[in-house]
């Protein structure tokens, strides 16, 4: 399975450095033989060596140039960062990209390689609309994204889920998933509040292949524990 962190505009470089070689720490006495991506800010990304894939929350589509405030390849590259979150819903709504600049994102990193992890989901009202208006609204969001491209991670994270202690019903999110694997072949992980007392669960349904893990995600102690369970499904 593939449990991910993502760290959003939280720890310093200093903190992250930390947090990663906690989780480093406990991959290896537990022999722990689960995919973990760890999404840290910007500006705490660094070279690391070890199991933990280290991602970048957001990069321009650009090698570098006058994109004010933005990173590009070169930068990525230095630290030698594969692996790029794309879409997620805090990008979509609260700083505004659209789905062009997504898809044009998408299609940059995707030449270049990256494991593209790529976030959809819905916010309450559609969710509120009913199944048909749900499944049309995520279609929409993968409108003009190459769902065939094997470095490709798919998030669903309902937006009104994230940061809100609210989650769908397991079976919702077990049938919603089964719907978009039918979609999308590529791994799906839910996102969306998971944290130690629901993330057993969730792990265990059927077309949810790992989570995406925001607040909870910030304490060490709590991801190793939902990694740990991950690797006790696999195990069964
Ligand atoms: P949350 O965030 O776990 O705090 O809800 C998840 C995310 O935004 O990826």
């Amino acid at each position: 399975m593939i449990i991910a962190a993502n760290l959003k505009t939280n720890l310093t470089r200093v903190q992250t450095t930390k947090y990663v070689q906690s989780i480093e720490k406990f991959l290896d006495s537990e022999n722990i033989s689960q995919e973990v991506l760890v999404f840290p800010a910007t500006s705490s990304l660094n070279l690391h060596d070890g199991k933990v894939i280290i991602g970048a929350q957001n990069a321009y589509p650009a090698k570098n140039g006058a994109f004010t405030g933005e990173i590009g390849v070169d930068h990525l590259d230095e630290f030698s960062i594969k692996t790029i979150l794309i879409g997620h819903s805090e990008r979509r709504h609260i700083l505004g990209e659209s789905q062009k600049d997504i898809v044009n994102k998408y299609n940059f990193y995707k030449a270049l390689g990256f494991k593209i992890v790529y976030c959809i989901g819905e916010p309450l009202k559609i969710r509120e609309a009913g199944e048909d208006e749900l499944l049309r609204y995520l279609d929409a969001q993968y409108e003009g994204i190459d769902l065939d491209y094997e470095n490709l991670v798919v998030a669903y994270e309902p937006v009104w889920a994230i940061g809100t202690g609210l989650t769908p019903t397991l079976e919702d999110i077990e049938s919603l998933h089964l719907k978009l694997k039918e979609k999308c072949k590529a791994p799906l992980l839910y996102g969306g509040s998971v944290k130690v007392t629901n993330a057993k669960d969730v792990l265990a349904l059927d077309g949810v292949d790992g989570v995406l893990v925001g607040s909870a995600a910030l304490y060490a102690e709590h991801f190793c524990t939902m990694i740990s369970y991950a690797q006790e499904l696999e195990s069964k």
